[in-house]
């Protein structure tokens, strides 16, 4: 393996817990957050990766807020625009991992670059990143929005690749989200899947170099300068 010298992670689910909004739902429709949580993280999915494949792109945010229309209409709940735009707006406040400042603040100590490739649009990053105090632990937050095609599209992960200025092969991609991992994969670069309920990886083609269960197990794969271990 190449010496590793930056880390491009994913955003949604893999830093920051996207069920963290259930109790924001939960407030608008008492006992349905988690069914709501569920479906609207899945549809939310679904949208981008249809829209790229129809080359009719939408930010993240229409995407999130057409998943969440579509989620209350098939729960039969009714959804006014001051709860779509509460909850919307939840999503721009999500908690990160309990392990996930640590884990950054210490790669960054190590000498590591890193950055976040998110199909989030650049306010939507922007936010849940400050709205956490993490701002400062990335090099670079790069969202797809300049290319108009979401990830798992190759176009997405060159992104990170141009930003860090480095081969594709000396860049970990870091995502808890298996499809994402898988592109990533297909593109070239070194991946690791975090994989933090026990699920199964996906059956696309190709595996993760390494499977962690939380983001801190990152940590005994760098010595203390930084430099990459041996693939476990
Ligand atoms: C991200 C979502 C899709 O790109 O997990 O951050």
């Amino acid at each position: 393996m190449d010496h590793i010298k930056a880390i491009a992670f994913d955003l949604y689910g893999t830093l920051y817990d996207v069920h963290s909004v259930v109790a924001r739902c939960d407030e608008q429709f008492p006992g349905r957050g988690r069914e709501i949580s569920a479906i609207w993280r899945q549809k939310q999915l679904e949208y981008t990766w249809l829209r790229s494949l129809m080359n009719r792109y939408v930010t993240f945010e229409q995407a999130t807020e057409d998943a969440l229309r579509f989620t209350c209409r098939h729960l039969r709940l009714d959804l006014d625009n001051d709860a779509c735009k509460v909850l919307c707006e939840a999503y721009l406040r999500l908690q990160p991992f309990p392990e996930v400042a640590d884990t950054l603040r210490e790669l960054r100590r190590r000498g590591l670059k890193l950055a976040v490739l998110s199909n989030g649009s650049p306010h939507s990053i922007g936010a849940v990143v400050g709205n956490s105090g993490l701002r400062a632990e990335f090099d670079h937050l790069l969202s797809v929005d300049p290319v108009r095609v979401y990830k798992p599209d190759d176009r997405a992960y060159l992104l990170a690749e141009t930003a860090f200025g480095v081969t594709r092969s000396s860049i970990l991609f870091v995502s808890s989200n298996a499809w994402d991992a898988t592109g990533a994969r297909y593109f070239g670069f070194p991946t690791c899947w975090i994989n933090r309920s026990g699920n199964v990886f996906e059956e696309m083609g190709q595996t993760p170099d390494w499977q962690l269960g939380g983001l801190d197990e990152l940590l005994p794969l760098f010595d203390s300068r930084g430099s990459a271990l041996s693939r476990t």
